[in-house]
């Protein structure tokens, strides 16, 4: 078993994750607030309403949190407008008349 720890970068803080770690779970155990709709501790995370989009360096596109494992030297951002741009037209979309 591989108990390195993967230093990343979220919002510009240097933050230590467990390998195979989700964004998500790094960044709630270091109090950095990302919005969820599907995901739920315990289950299974299917990555199905990506109101939990943040920006990697380097990505071609905005990536669902609750799904992308971290990997060494990762940065992130979770505050961008094109961040909550996203999140807020997910959440539009989503609302059923
Ligand atoms: S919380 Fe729904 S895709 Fe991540």
């Amino acid at each position: 078993m591989n108990d390195k720890k993967v230093m990343i970068k979220i919002d510009g803080l240097d933050i230590e994750a467990n390998p195979g770690q989700t964004i998500l779970g790094a960044a709630q155990e270091n109090g950095i607030y990302i919005p969820t709709l599907c995901h739920y501790g315990k289950t299974t995370n299917v990555g199905a309403c990506r109101v939990c989009v943040v920006e990697v360096k380097g990505a071609r596109s905005l990536v669902a949190s609750c799904c992308m494992p971290v990997s060494p030297g990762m940065e992130i951002r979770t505050d961008t407008k094109a961040v909550r741009d996203a999140q807020r037209l997910i959440v539009e979309l989503l609302q059923i008349p």
